[in-house]
């Protein structure tokens, strides 16, 4: 019987419903922003990528998601998972450990940073569904994380449950996160960069593994990745984040083929990405992502963007395209355009 058999609470999984409701969610850290006004809602089932270069505040904010900032940082705003009464946010450590690990859970880049190196790994994940009580005593924990660990195609999994973390291999260690992030069935998992620091041997292996993970579950994903060709094949929507700000957000393949802010062009130019390339692609963005608190007032991007003019010194207002789809720029690329302009194209207006 697969784990979402055995699935001990009552809440049900069904097609309609909000599992996670984020709103005017802000980072800081001593008066500056390092994530601003992050609003978006994932619905049950649906896998949500989440794209940006690096320093965009991705991992913040999956962070402030899970109640894992790390000291010093503050989180305002509204986190709202399916079934949790209260506001994540602010939540008390007590209430924010009751829903990590079992509502809502999380893959990291570095497995390390989940696993305890002084214990075994099958009394890890069976010790996570004991701790929420979703297995009925220890012999039932450890019978399910065997069960686990043979589900994230780990071999001999008797045998690897009786291992220590550094006895196995970055992959392996990995499919052990995998295993404790799914233990309690959770309704959404959010994963930051879960196959980044992987030998490429196993990177695909491991997607695999957790996109199955979650579809066995019916549960919902924030995936966040640099890697466009795997938000194209894993998510069916994509928010595309920079200097700490969601700027655009829409359908995978609208938001691919036919992007609007001139940042999500200049990263698709950047990308390998087939899909955009009828007309030739972009060059790279120029110039580079600054630190944080060194981002230009108004429109985030306007520093390193062709387009920009002094309009672009106030914020660009959210346009809505969709539901759960739109942008926030003031010189947009033509919703017909099939494929982006080049750079080049833009200095000259
Ligand atoms: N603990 C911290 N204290 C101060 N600044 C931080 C801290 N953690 C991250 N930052 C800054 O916040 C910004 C966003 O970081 P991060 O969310 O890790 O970006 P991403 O995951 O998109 O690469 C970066 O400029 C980073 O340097
Ligand atoms: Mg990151």
């Amino acid at each position: 019987m697969s784990a979402a058999g055995t699935r001990a609470r009552g809440r049900g999984r069904g097609d309609a419903g909000d599992v996670l409701v984020v709103q005017g969610l802000d980072v800081t850290v001593r008066e500056q922003m390092l994530v601003e006004d992050v609003t978006f809602t994932v619905r049950s089932g649906e896998r949500v990528g989440l794209i940006g270069e690096s320093g965009s505040g991705k991992s913040l904010t999956a962070l402030a998601l899970m109640g894992l900032l790390p000291e010093g940082l503050t989180a305002t705003g509204s986190v709202r998972v399916d079934g949790v009464r209260h506001d994540l946010v602010g939540a008390d450590e007590r209430a924010m450990s009751r829903v990590r690990g079992r509502d809502i859970a999380m893959v990291f880049q570095e497995p390390m940073t989940a696993l305890n190196p002084t214990m075994r790994v099958g009394d890890q994940v069976a010790e996570a569904m004991l701790i929420h009580r979703t297995r009925p005593n220890r012999k039932a924990a450890h019978s399910a994380a065997v069960e686990l660990l043979e589900q994230v195609g780990l071999p001999d999994p008797p045998d690897t449950a009786r291992a220590y973390p550094h006895q196995l291999s970055g992959g392996q260690r990995q499919r052990v996160v995998l295993a404790l992030a799914l233990a309690n069935d959770p309704a959404l998992l959010v994963c930051d960069e879960p196959t980044t620091a992987l030998d490429v041997t196993v990177q695909a292996f491991v997607l695999d593994l957790i996109v199955q993970g979650v579809l066995d579950r019916r549960a919902a994903m924030v995936f966040i990745t640099h890697d466009l060709a795997v938000v194209a094949t894993v998510c069916e929507r994509v928010m595309v984040m920079y200097g700490g700000r969601i700027v655009e957000a829409g359908p995978v393949q609208a938001v691919f083929t036919r992007p609007r802010h001139r940042y999500t062009q200049g990263l698709l130019g950047a990308s390998d990405l087939a899909v955009v390339d009828d007309r030739g692609r972009l060059a790279t963005i120029p110039g580079s992502v600054p630190a944080a608190g060194r981002f230009p007032a108004g429109c985030v991007f306007r520093n390193r963007c062709a387009h920009a003019t002094a309009l672009c010194e106030t914020r660009p207002p959210w346009t809505a395209t969709g539901n759960d789809a739109g942008f926030a720029c003031h010189h947009p690329a033509d919703a017909a355009d099939a494929a982006p302009t080049s750079a080049s194209e833009g200095r000259q207006r």
